[in-house]
């Protein structure tokens, strides 16, 4: 079968089921963190799963570079450069600084695998081969200057909000604390809203549908559990900031 057939029949697959996991997210929180369950069933070391969930976005994001035909040009390099600063923190530093000790369902890291899996490809297979080459003179563009800017500030406010919830706890304490600081002074997962901007931005600089894809899902998935979060927090705390929002400061 025609590999562009395929690519497509995942592309539309992975966008419909955006508003499957966005639905879905609301009424179950996927059972990790603050809302892990028995019901998900057996569980593993929480550093061990993020890196199985998290390492095929750098493998799978290597093979279609080499196997691709645009390995010396410059927008693909960068592009290669702001995915892997994003994934290789995720994947080989992430795990190993997080300090909580809730152990990670095996169902969730098979969802989070087959996610990252199909949207490294996507992404992947897009820049070094579908696309129109994106020539030198992309870099010049509104799509890709607002795009890149943006993006930095989104893994910075990601980085950050995750050092803050880091540092809540001692090495060896498990409870829950109340962040402040940072983006936490307007919204309770500001880490989720980090994250949603590069992506978005990242559809807007590659100015894709792949990329699209990915920010909807991302959203999807990530603005139903900030939701979660957010009333956890207000439900345990009774001395939860009141004004603080949800994803999204001042408005949601
Ligand atoms: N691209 C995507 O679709 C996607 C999806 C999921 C996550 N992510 C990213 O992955 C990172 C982590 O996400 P996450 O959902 O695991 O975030 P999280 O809820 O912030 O949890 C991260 C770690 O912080 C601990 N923690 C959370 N809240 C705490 C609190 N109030 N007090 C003390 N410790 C607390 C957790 O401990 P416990 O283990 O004890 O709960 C866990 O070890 C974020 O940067 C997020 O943006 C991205």
């Amino acid at each position: 079968m025609d590999e562009l057939f395929i690519y497509n029949f995942l592309m539309l697959c992975l966008g419909l089921s955006s508003v499957f996991v966005f639905i879905a997210l609301f009424f179950i929180p996927a059972g990790y963190g603050q809302h892990v369950n028995k019901k998900w069933g057996p569980t593993i070391n929480n550093k061990l799963g993020w890196f199985l969930m998290e390492i095929p976005t750098v493998i799978i994001y290597i093979i279609y570079y080499l196997i691709g035909d645009r390995k010396t040009d410059l927008i693909p390099l960068i592009f290669m450069g702001m995915w892997m600063v994003h994934y290789c923190q995720r994947t080989f530093i992430f795990p190993f600084l997080i300090r909580g000790k809730q152990p990670m369902p095996i169902t969730i890291i098979f969802m989070g695998i087959t996610f990252n899996g199909i949207n490294t490809y996507l992404q992947a297979r897009w820049i070094y081969t579908f696309s129109t080459p994106y020539t030198t003179n992309w870099i010049l563009t509104p799509m890709f200057i607002i795009g890149v800017i943006i993006f930095i500030c989104g893994f910075i406010i990601n980085m950050h909000s995750d050092y803050i919830i880091r540092k809540l706890r001692k090495p060896g304490e498990t409870e829950y604390k109340i962040p402040y600081g940072g983006m936490f002074r307007y919204v309770s997962c500001p880490s989720y809203l980090g994250e949603i901007t590069e992506w978005t931005e990242w559809a807007i600089m590659t100015w894709s549908f792949p990329g699209l894809v990915f920010a909807v899902w991302t959203f999807a998935n990530l603005a139903p559990r900030a939701r979660s979060n957010h009333l956890w927090y207000v439900n345990t705390f009774t001395d939860y900031p009141k004004k603080r929002k949800a994803l999204i400061p001042f408005i949601l």
